[in-house]
C-alpha cells in the first residue's frame, strides 16, 4: 500500500519535473518544505556536515537523529532517508534497520544505493510496507567517483539494473551521474520516475545535495549549479561581528536589557 505522497510523486512522471534537496536540519527543511516534492535525509550528511572523507563513516544514529530534525521541519512533505553503508546487506538487518528509522523519525521511506544485487532486499522491505527509492549509476558508498553508462556493456547494466529494481517494487530511482542518452533510455523504460543528480535533463526529476547548491559546501562539481554564495554571507557576517566586538560597537543599548 503506497502513501498519498508517494503516490503523488509517481503521477507526476511525464507531467512535470520532480523537484528536491537533501536536509540535514530541522530549519533547512522547514524552508524546503514549502517548494520540494520530496526531502531526502542523505548520508552526504557525513562528508558535507561532519566532514568525513566518505559516506561510508555515517551511521544508522546518525541518520536517525537527523531524519528526527528533518521531519519536524517538514511535516506535510514526503521524507526519504538514506540508508547507511552496510546496514542493508541482507533483507533481514535491511528491515530490522529500515523499521528502526521510520518508527524513530515518522519519515516515508528510504533510499538504498545499488541494482539488480539488491533488487531482493528491495522486495522484501515493499513488501514488509517501507517505501524504497533506488539509487544507481555512480554509488558513493561503493566506489570512487566515475560517469556512468559509458559503454554499451554499462548501458545494458544500467538498465537492466532500473528494470530490476521496479520489478522489485522501488516506487523511484535516483540516477547518479549516468550520461544523458543512458538516463534518458532508462527513464523512457520504466514506469517510475526517474530523479537525476548529474544525469542531465533526461529524468523525471532533479535532485542536488542542498549546501552544494546554496554555495556552503565548497564542493562544485560540473553538474552543480550555485545559487547563492552562503559561505561568504556567512564569512562577511562573522567579520563585521568580530570587528563590532572588538571595537565597543556591539552589543549597543538596543541589544541590552533594562
Ligand atoms: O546522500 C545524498 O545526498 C544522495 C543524493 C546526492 C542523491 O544520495
Amino acid at each position: 500500500m503506497k502513501n498519498k505522497k508517494i503516490k503523488k510523486i509517481i503521477f507526476l512522471k511525464g507531467k512535470r519535473k520532480i523537484v528536491s534537496l537533501t536536509s540535514y536540519t530541522f530549519p533547512i527543511s522547514k524552508i524546503l518544505n514549502n517548494y520540494c516534492d520530496f526531502i531526502l535525509v542523505g548520508d552526504s550528511v557525513g562528508t558535507v556536515y561532519y566532514g568525513m572523507k566518505s559516506t561510508r563513516e555515517v551511521t544508522l544514529d546518525m541518520m536517525i537523529a537527523h531524519s528526527k530534525s528533518v521531519k519536524l521541519g517538514a511535516k506535510k512533505n514526503l521524507v526519504l532517508v538514506d540508508m547507511p553503508y552496510k546496514t542493508y546487506q541482507n533483507k533481514f538487518d535491511a528491515y530490522a534497520n529500515a523499521n528502526k528509522i521510520i518508527k524513530n523519525t515518522k519519515c516515508d521511506g528510504v533510499k538504498l544505493e545499488g541494482g539488480k544485487k539488491i533488487s531482493k532486499i528491495v522486495n522484501y522491505l515493499v513488501k514488509k510496507n517501507i517505501p524504497v527509492m533506488g539509487h544507481i549509476g555512480y554509488l558513493p558508498q561503493k566506489s570512487k567517483f566515475f560517469i556512468a553508462g559509458k559503454n554499451k556493456i554499462e548501458k545494458k547494466k544500467l538498465l537492466n539494473d532500473a528494470r530490476s529494481l521496479e520489478k522489485a517494487g522501488a516506487f523511484s530511482i535516483v540516477l547518479e551521474c549516468i550520461t544523458p542518452k543512458v538516463a534518458k533510455e532508462i527513464t523512457k523504460t520504466i514506469k517510475i520516475p526517474t530523479i537525476g543528480i548529474g544525469s542531465s535533463k533526461n529524468c523525471d526529476g532533479q535532485i542536488l545535495v542542498i549546501d552544494d547548491m546554496i554555495g556552503l559546501s565548497g564542493f562544485y562539481p560540473r553538474f552543480v549549479k550555485k545559487y547563492s554564495n552562503v559561505q561568504k554571507i556567512i564569512q562577511n557576517s562573522v567579520k563585521k561581528y568580530c570587528f563590532d566586538v572588538k571595537n565597543g560597537k556591539f552589543p549597543r543599548t538596543k541589544n541590552s536589557y533594562k
